[in-house]
């Protein structure tokens, strides 16, 4: 993948598959530490451990399309490439939670990638789950919670044009204030 962005694409769409209602993204980004760490945790229908270890190898997939899921093995390759660490928790019923770290400077550690457009898509793509997306840099954090922008909206539907508008240009502005 050329952007860590897409990686988060393809991990949030598999919450949303699992029929989560809510998903966390978080992006820690530790210049002392030189870590970027992504975590996407959900309350979807979670998995059992022995499907937590079979989704790690690149043959297992429960779509019927397609013999090979890759989505989840792909981010985990990336990670590691980078001197980084992978893991999932999961439990039946409950949820799971996904983590990769980078070496943040590593040479082949990509972009993270287009934030705003990533979660214009996930936010569009089922106005009933709510996101919560934080990025952390050091000392600094920006926060999206579609929970409390629905509760401002009160009738008028998140997915609108001038909604999406508005949240996009509230994480690039978030986003920008982090590096400040
Ligand atoms: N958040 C999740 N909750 C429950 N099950 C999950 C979750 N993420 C992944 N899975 C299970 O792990 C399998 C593998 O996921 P992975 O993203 O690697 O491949 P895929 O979604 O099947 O295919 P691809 O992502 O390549 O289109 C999924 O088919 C699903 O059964
Ligand atoms: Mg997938």
């Amino acid at each position: 993948m050329r952007e860590l962005s897409m990686h988060i694409l393809d991990i949030v769409q598999n919450s949303i598959v699992a029929g989560a209602s809510v998903i966390e993204i978080v992006i820690n980004e530790n210049l002392i530490d030189d870590t970027l760490t992504i975590a996407i945790d959900d309350n979807g229908r979670g998995m059992s451990e022995d499907e937590v270890s079979k989704v790690i190898s690149p043959f297992f997939t429960s779509r019927t399309t397609r013999k090979v899921g890759l989505g989840i093995p792909m981010f985990k390759a990336s990670a590691e490439a980078c001197d980084g660490a992978f893991k999932i928790t999961s439990e039946k019923g409950k949820g799971t939670y996904i983590e990769a770290v980078f070496k943040h400077s590593h040479i082949d550690r990509v972009p993270i990638g287009n934030m705003a457009e990533t979660m214009i898509v996930l936010v569009s793509s089922d106005i009933n789950i709510d996101f919560i997306y934080k990025h952390i840099r050091n000392d600094k954090e920006y926060i999206l919670s579609t929970k409390e922008i629905k509760e401002v909206l009160g009738e008028v539907p998140i997915n609108s044009m001038e909604v999406l508008e508005w949240i996009k240009n509230n994480i690039i502005e978030g986003i920008k204030a982090l590096s400040k």
